[in-house]
């Protein structure tokens, strides 16, 4: 039997296309795991809980985690980011899913209630909420065990969970899987990079010439520079950080404090992890150009302070879908997208699945780990083993036809080595 609730079933076969689509550009997950999973079902006897952003890729992950036996729960990490169609197929394969696309706060947290109401094993969150929730709500599941251990995919979700450890309060093994090499270099660099094409679909503007703000110089932002500049934009890095304001400085941006950048700024696109970039102020709003184009890709909806935005502005109008014109007291206008929500994920379809092959490759294999390594396990943040996150490397290269290099024994020895010298 399985458990869903969902926007449309009948959108099942447009979701089949998304899917297949999918499918062939993720080698790692779709095939070389998938078709070992088949084989050895690591997972049987597991059920395993993911709130996820509900994308064709995400399906991709659910497909293989079942290959290998596992009784897959899926729920959305955010509101915005659920792909209707995608679910519909989902459901059609066993998959149970509780995710629809535009839900209210309260149905978001009923949905992630419906996963662990399964008694999931393992947990695989994207922004903390499942894994906070289940500390509040479930003690249950961690005290007797029930919950073997937990993954999280992005840098906000880990943050909070760094947050808890140091606390005290992390009562699971928590395994930071965007922290791994083979995630954030990639996913987040040309995930979110590639993201920026978002803001355009949002509002089918030209980049070209363009004053674009960047906050922030991290993972995502700098892949955001980088393509904005690519795109012809003069770009503007904001940053709190001064290695990082100093490596944008290096790399050519204009390095500037977000008050005095903003009065140019043409488009504004953020992804710090931080709360209120734009600080939610009227003297902030007033210093807002006519036309501003407003954009997050940061986890959460507070980096443009998208609430105190809609009670400043005495007009809103829909433009487009996701696409909101604020009309300020002023008459000033400034276009939000994706209501301060991750724009790549709610305006498009989210990181494209070639990138999504190795993120999801490594939530496979360390589902497969914790299984394995359930007696060892202890509560607190534990890194995502080397040799986990080198294959994935290894996998992705393979798939794309690529060889590199191997350590001769004695190149071994001399890079560990200290004798030798001078
Ligand atoms: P990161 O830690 O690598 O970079 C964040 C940067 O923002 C840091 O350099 C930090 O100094 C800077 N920063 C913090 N507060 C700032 C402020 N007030 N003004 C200017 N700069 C500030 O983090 P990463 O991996 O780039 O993630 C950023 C956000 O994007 C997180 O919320 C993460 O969860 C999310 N994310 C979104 C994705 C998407 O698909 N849209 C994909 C992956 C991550």
């Amino acid at each position: 039997m399985v458990n869903y609730k969902i926007a449309d079933e009948s959108l099942a076969e447009k979701g089949k296309e998304a899917l297949y689509i999918a499918e062939n550009k993720m080698p790692v997950t779709a095939k070389v795991i998938r078709k070992r999973f088949e084989k050895e079902k690591p997972l049987k006897n597991i059920t395993i809980a993911g709130c996820l952003h509900v994308t064709k890729e995400t399906g991709i992950l659910a497909r293989t985690l079942k290959a290998g036996r596992a009784e897959v729960y899926l729920c959305g990490s955010n509101p915005l980011s659920t792909q209707d169609d995608v679910t519909a197929a989902l459901i059609q394969e066993g998959i149970n899913v509780f995710a629809w696309h535009g839900n209210t706060d309260e149905e978001f947290y009923w949905c992630i209630r419906q996963c662990l109401d399964a008694k999931p094993n393992i947990l695989i969150d994207d922004g903390g909420d499942m894994i906070v929730t289940a500390h509040q709500e479930y003690p249950d599941l961690i005290s007797s065990g029930s919950i073997i251990a937990c993954q999280e995919e992005t840098t906000t979700g880990v943050k909070r969970f760094k947050a808890m450890d140091k606390k005290g309060v992390l009562k699971v093994p928590l395994f930071p899987v965007n922290d791994a090499r083979c995630k954030n270099q990639f996913d987040n660099e040309l995930g979110t990079g590639q993201g920026i094409i978002a803001a355009i679909y949002g509002m089918h503007v030209l980049f070209a010439g363009k004053n674009v703000i960047v906050a922030g110089f991290g993972h995502c932002s700098s892949g955001m520079a980088l393509r904005a500049r690519g795109l012809g934009a003069n770009v503007t890095v904001t940053e709190v950080d001064p290695i990082k304001a100093l490596q944008a400085k290096f790399s050519g941006y204009n390095v500037m404090p977000i008050a005095e950048a903003l009065p140019n700024a043409d488009i504004v696109l953020t992804a710090t992890g931080c709360k209120h970039v734009i600080l939610p102020t009227k003297e902030m709003f007033r210093l807002l150009k006519d036309g501003v184009i407003l954009g997050n890709l940061g986890h959460f909806d507070i980096e443009v302070p998208t609430k105190e935005l809609y009670e400043y502005a005495k007009e809103i109008n829909p433009v487009r879908k996701d696409v909101e014109e604020l009309i300020f007291p002023s008459g000033k206008k400034v276009y939000l997208l994706a209501k301060g929500r991750l724009a790549n994920l709610v305006l498009s379809e989210g990181h494209p699945s070639e990138v999504m092959d190795m993120s999801f490759g490594l939530q496979a294999l360390m589902s497969e780990y914790i299984v394995k390594n359930k007696e060892k396990l202890k509560p607190g943040m534990v890194d995502v083993p080397v040799d986990i996150d080198d294959k994935v490397g290894l996998l992705k290269l393979q798939s794309m036809g690529v060889n590199i290099d191997k350590l001769t024994e004695e190149q071994y020895n001399y890079i560990h080595g200290y004798e030798e010298g001078t």
